[in-house]
């Protein structure tokens, strides 16, 4: 199989790497006889042991019938979306890492590959090497999947374990992310959870089969939070995670949520430090199951884009198992108004009696009282909906500065 690559950048240059190290022998056998033999970039890259396939000339690509598979490793949801499309209406398999990309247009791209008998994959685009996708596709697809929690964003992620384990407050623990390279070229689409909406889509597409636009899941990113929030949640015995979170109930009905959770300190997503990612997937059959690895990153991203290469070089195209995402049907969503919370909020002691005096109805609990914070209990004794939350917190007054909602991951 003959491979182009678009877009040579951090994922790109990983992937012909891996390529390159599997032809010496690196990978299993049966997958040596993968070469790259077209990038397309428009840098100039002459010192490049790949200088002499570099080029500018997409389309000539396209054309050319000795590619077989093309990568698309550009990003973003403007070129990167004109040459997927180019490259499959050509007829060639393409693979991708972009996660914007599949979130926006995949139900669009995954039907111009089905006319076309050719295969759109994306294991890349969601926790970055982490075998997900194909094993919610394929390894799972005999089970009813009912949740799926994950840790999908690794620059938040190792955000706030700074913030917890480094005791340094927001601001610094986002620039030691940019230095090290996990972070997007506009951050903001990491700390506020942006990013990790749009993954937490691609995987409730698939599992619904139906086309979940990003941009209707209720979103909370991590700007708003304080040191104290990671230490009032390891006083209440839980780590503070930003979690995306699909849960799917008897009647087909799914509520999907980003946000800061309280994960208890010994459930397993606990556990997952820095820029590490994990899915924790429960199946009707299956149960409990969690998928562990690095989410960002050259290699490890790389590492997922070769496994649909592979994927194609050895699974024989069946119409059998075409993916497709069906328009959404509306009333498959739980509106985020109407679903349950149970929540620990964070306050500044001058504004708590303001707010206990709004959810008064809702029994609020005061459990905890750090460095002029306050930490108060609702939707435990007394049935809370997020609506009922938000009405509350807006008749106190509060701004989004002066206190957080730290939802608890339900076990
Ligand atoms: N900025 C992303 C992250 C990169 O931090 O997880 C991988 O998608």
């Amino acid at each position: 199989m003959n491979v182009a690559i678009l877009g040579y950048g951090v994922v790109g240059s990983g992937v012909a790497k891996v390529i390159a190290d599997c032809a010496t022998g690196s990978c299993l056998n049966y997958v040596k006889d993968l070469a790259v033999t077209a990038i397309v970039d428009i840098r100039e890259f002459p010192d490049d042991p790949y200088a002499d396939i570099i080029t500018k000339d997409a389309a000539k690509v396209f054309a050319d019938p000795s590619i077989d598979i093309v990568v698309e490793t550009i990003g973003g949801a403007t070129i990167a979306y004109e040459y997927t499309k180019q490259a499959l209406t050509a007829g060639k398999h393409v693979v991708t890492s972009n996660k914007e990309l599949v979130a926006l247009h995949g139900a669009e791209l995954l039907e111009i590959a089905a006319e076309k008998n050719v295969r759109y994959l994306y294991e890349a685009s969601v926790g970055g090497g982490i075998p997900i996708i194909r094993s919610l596709r394929r390894d799972l697809a005999g089970n009813r999947i009912e949740r799926v929690s994950g840790i999908v964003n690794g620059t938040t992620n190792f955000i706030l374990d700074r913030m917890e384990h480094g005791g340094i407050p927001f601001g610094q623990a986002l620039t030691e992310a940019q230095e090290l390279g996990y972070a997007e070229q506009d951050p903001a689409a990491d700390v506020d959870g942006i990013d990790a909406r749009r993954k937490l889509a691609i995987l409730a597409s698939l599992l619904m089969e139906e086309d979940i636009p990003d941009d209707i899941i209720y979103t909370e990113g991590i700007r708003h939070l304080q040191s104290v929030d990671t230490t009032i949640a390891n006083r209440l015995g839980y780590k503070l995670k930003l979690i995306a979170a699909m849960t799917r109930d008897s009647e087909d009905r799914m509520t999907l949520i980003v946000a800061p959770h309280l994960v208890g300190e010994t459930h397993p997503l606990a556990s997952v430090h820095g820029v590490f990612n994990a899915i924790y997937v429960t199946g009707n059959a299956i149960g409990d199951a969690m998928f562990y690895g690095q989410g960002a990153g050259t290699l490890p991203t790389a590492s997922a884009v070769v496994a649909d290469i592979i994927e194609i070089a050895t699974v024989p195209y069946h119409e059998a198992c075409v993916e497709r995402w069906l328009p959404l049907e509306t009333d498959r969503l739980i509106l985020h108004e109407e679903a349950q919370v149970h929540a620990f909020i964070r306050l500044s002691s001058a504004i708590a009696d303001r707010v206990i005096s709004a959810l008064a109805a809702y029994e609020p609990r005061t459990v905890i009282t750090e460095n002029n914070s306050q930490a108060i209990e609702v939707g435990r004794s007394v049935f809370m909906s997020e609506g009922a939350l938000a009405k509350c917190l807006e008749e106190a007054g509060v701004s989004t500065d002066d206190y957080a909602v730290l939802r608890i991951l339900p076990l």
